[in-house]
C-alpha cells in the first residue's frame, strides 16, 4: 500500500494549453526541447505550441522522432540534443509514447548513462531537469505518473524506469487537442483508459483514493467513450469527458498499479511492437475473465457505477458477470480488432508468457498469475 501523493499540478480545461508560456515562466525556463512524434506534424499543435513557447520568451530545439513503443535509444538521443543545445526543460507534446520518452530523457540529462542503467524505482542519483506534459491523447495518463515505460530493442522487452521526481512538474490537459486524433486511436486510448480504471481498482493495491478516482474514470467512459469515438473533431463534450477520464485513470493507477492485462500488452509490445492501447483494449475482458471469481465483490460493485440502482438486489456474481458483460459489448462496438491480427507467433507464447509473470506489477493481480495462467489465456485469444 502507498500513500496518495500527486506533486503534479495539473491545469484541466478546454483551451488551457494556451497557459503554456505562464507554466514555462514558473518554472523559469528560456531554452527547452518540444518533443512529439511524426503523426503530429501533420496536426496544427506543434507549431501552436511552439508559437505559445516563442510567445513566453522561450527558444525551443525539436525532437520529432519518437516511435510507438519509444525505444531506450530515443531518450537517449533526447537527452543528447538537450545537452548540444544546453537546453534546461522539457515539453513533451503527445501520446503515451511521446510522454514517457520525454519523462526518460529529462532524467538522463542531469544522470550519466542509459534508461537501462536505473531501470526500477529512484535509481538515479540526481533529480531530472524539469518537464511539462501536454497529452494528445485520451489514453496514457502519463502526464501525472511516476513511470517512464520503454522498450529495450536488444532483449525485445519492456523496461520501466521511475522515481517520485519523475511526475512531470506540470500538466496541461486540454480537450481541444484529441479532436485531430484519429477514430482508432481515440478507441483504442480510451480503452487503454478504461484498463487503468479497472486494474487500479481490482489490484491488490487498490486504496480508497485510487478507488474513487477510477471509479469516476469509469462512469465518464462508459458515458462518454462512443460519442467521443464517432464524432471526436466536433463532439466537445464527449472529447472533455473522455480526455478528463484520462488523466483521472492515470491519478488512480499513479496510486495503486495495473497489472496483469498491462503485463501481458508490454509483454506484446515489447516483442511485436503493437500499439499498446490496441492491446489492452483486447486483453482487457479475457484477463479480467481470468480474475471474475477473485474480484467478484469490486467488479459487481462497478457495474453499480455504470449502471446505478440496476439489479442491486441480485448477488454480486451476477453483477460482476454483466459488468463484464458490459466492457466486452462496449469493445465489439468499437470494433476493437481480434487478438489474431497481431500475427502472433504460438511458438513465442512461452517467452511472452514469462515476460508478463516477470513485469513488476505481476505481483498486483488480483489473482496470482503465473508464467501458466498467461499461457492458458494466450491459448484462449488464439
Ligand atoms: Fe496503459
Amino acid at each position: 500500500m502507498i500513500g496518495y501523493r500527486m506533486p503534479t499540478r495539473v491545469h484541466i480545461a478546454p483551451g488551457c494549453r494556451a497557459r503554456l508560456g505562464e507554466v514555462t515562466a514558473a518554472l523559469g525556463l528560456e531554452r527547452v526541447v518540444l518533443v512529439i512524434d511524426p503523426g503530429l506534424r501533420a496536426t496544427p499543435w506543434p507549431e501552436e505550441i511552439g508559437h505559445f513557447l516563442l510567445g513566453g520568451g522561450v527558444q525551443r530545439q525539436i525532437f520529432d522522432a519518437v516511435e510507438p513503443n519509444p525505444r531506450t535509444t530515443t531518450a537517449v538521443r533526447i537527452a543528447e540534443l538537450i545537452a548540444e543545445y544546453d537546453l534546461e526543460g522539457v515539453v513533451a507534446l503527445g501520446g503515451g509514447s511521446v510522454l514517457d520518452a520525454a519523462k526518460a530523457a529529462a532524467m538522463l540529462a542531469t544522470n550519466e548513462g542509459t534508461p537501462e542503467d536505473f531501470e526500477g524505482p529512484s535509481l538515479y542519483p540526481e533529480p531530472p531537469l524539469p518537464m511539462i506534459a501536454i497529452p494528445t491523447t485520451c489514453g496514457t495518463g502519463s502526464e501525472v505518473t511516476w513511470v517512464s515505460v520503454l522498450s529495450h530493442e536488444e532483449s525485445r522487452r519492456k523496461i520501466s524506469v521511475k522515481g517520485e521526481t519523475m511526475f512531470p512538474d506540470q500538466a496541461l490537459v486540454d480537450a481541444d487537442l484529441i479532436a485531430t486524433l484519429p477514430r482508432d486511436l481515440v478507441a483504442w486510448t480510451g480503452v487503454d483508459t478504461l484498463t487503468h480504471a479497472v486494474e487500479a481498482t481490482t489490484c491488490t493495491l487498490a486504496n480508497p483514493v485510487s478507488d474513487a478516482l477510477a471509479e469516476k474514470a469509469i462512469a465518464l467512459l462508459f458515458e462518454y467513450l462512443e460519442r467521443a469515438v464517432a464524432d471526436v473533431a466536433n463532439d466537445a463534450e464527449a472529447r472533455e469527458a473522455v480526455m478528463r477520464a484520462s488523466t483521472v485513470a492515470g491519478l488512480a493507477f499513479g496510486n495503486a498499479d495495473v497489472a496483469g492485462v498491462h503485463c501481458l500488452s508490454e509483454s506484446l509490445g515489447g516483442m511485436y511492437d503493437v500499439p499498446h492501447g490496441l492491446a489492452n483494449a483486447i486483453l482487457l475482458a479475457p484477463v479480467m475473465r481470468h480474475h471474475q471469481a477473485f474480484a467478484e465483490r469490486r467488479l459487481a460493485e462497478l457495474y453499480g457505477v455504470v449502471r446505478p440502482g440496476d439489479d442491486t438486489r441480485r448477488p454480486a456474481s451476477e453483477r460482476a458477470e454483466r459488468f463484464l458483460e458490459r466492457i466486452e459489448d462496449l469493445t465489439r462496438r468499437l470494433e476493437i480488432p481480434p487478438f489474431s491480427s497481431f500475427g502472433i507467433d504460438p511458438g513465442d507464447h512461452p517467452t511472452i508468457a514469462e515476460m508478463a509473470e516477470r513485469n513488476g506489477s505481476n505481483g498486483s493481480n488480483p489473482r496470482p498469475m503465473t508464467t501458466a495462467s498467461y499461457l492458458e489465456i494466450l491459448a484462449e485469444l488464439s
